[in-house]
């Protein structure tokens, strides 16, 4: 029997070895396009945030935005805030009921990012709100490293981060990073496999759009309970809307546009949501 409790559902995945896609969205169109990919497969899905979104919108429009597709997703949506690197934004979200949130405090010092999540997670804990952390850093976008060293997480860290702040579930810098790489980013198995062996909690895989099947797969074998997947859903979005805009901006109406888009984005996140699931 599953449960529809968030971390529960999570720690379940991790013993049973399934995963969780959670998928950045960014407005009604691209969450339509998501929940009609989960219905394809009958899956519970993850709805996330980024910050911007949440402060253009309002977490609170974001929380009854998801409430709405209640009737067409045949499956739970958990709505989840995604990378804030702000506390006060995750109360903000908490208050207004998200399902989950995202301290990331990878960017600080061991201490300061423990302090960070210990904060939300004392806040999260009697609205019973999931509270993900981070610890190393996933590469891509304004992220510059130089050597390893710079986005591996350590073993240590990871244990000192979920002893000392208690969050449910852990990315980890494991060599993947956001966005379109030039090259498919190479995993760092062994240390995932040391961290999965340190501590109990789901692991959560950021990074989605860039990583081979099969090592998808592999991790989901090793403890990733949870995979982020963004940029590959906003890029189509935004190409299909493009395209057709573009063919006659004087009459381009958007709902007409739109139906023609979603089928697009449906198409992408169910390939994704395939090879998150490869048993269904
Ligand atoms: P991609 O944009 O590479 O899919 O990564 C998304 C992500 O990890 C969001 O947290």
């Amino acid at each position: 029997m599953m449960t529809t409790n968030l971390t529960s559902l999570l720690n379940q995945y991790r013993t049973e070895k399934r995963c969780l896609a959670g998928f950045n969205i960014n407005d009604i169109y691209d969450l339509h396009a998501v929940a009609l990919a989960a219905n394809e497969l009958d899956l519970p899905f993850m709805a996330m945030t980024y910050p911007p979104v949440a402060e253009l919108n309002g977490t609170y429009l974001c929380r009854k935005m998801v409430d709405g597709f209640e009737k067409i997703a045949n499956n739970k949506i958990y709505l989840h805030l995604d990378h804030s690197t702000s506390v006060d934004l995750c109360k903000q979200a908490i208050d207004d009921g998200y399902d989950s949130v995202m301290i990331d405090g990878s960017h600080h010092d061991l201490k300061t990012n423990i302090q960070m999540t210990r904060e939300v997670v004392d806040y999260a804990r009697s609205a019973g709100v999931t509270v993900e952390a981070e610890i190393g850093k996933i590469m891509g976008r304004d992220v510059v490293v130089q050597s390893e060293d710079d986005y591996l997480a350590s073993v240590a860290d990871v244990i000192a981060l979920c002893e000392e702040a208690g969050p449910n579930i852990v990315a980890v810098g494991i060599g993947t990073a956001h966005g379109f790489t030039p090259t498919t980013p190479k995993i760092h198995f062994e240390r995932l496999q040391a961290i999965a062996n340190a501590v109990p909690n789901p692991l959560v895989l950021h990074g989605g759009t860039g990583i081979a099947d099969e090592d998808i797969q592999k991790a989901i074998t090793m403890g990733i309970a949870k995979i982020n997947i963004g940029t590959i859903v906003h890029t189509t979005y935004m190409r299909e809307a493009h395209t057709r805009i573009n063919k006659d901006v004087q009459s381009a109406y958007p709902p007409f546009i739109m139906k023609e888009v979603i089928p697009e984005v449906q198409a992408v996140v169910l390939d994704r949501l395939k090879a998150v699931n490869p048993h269904l």
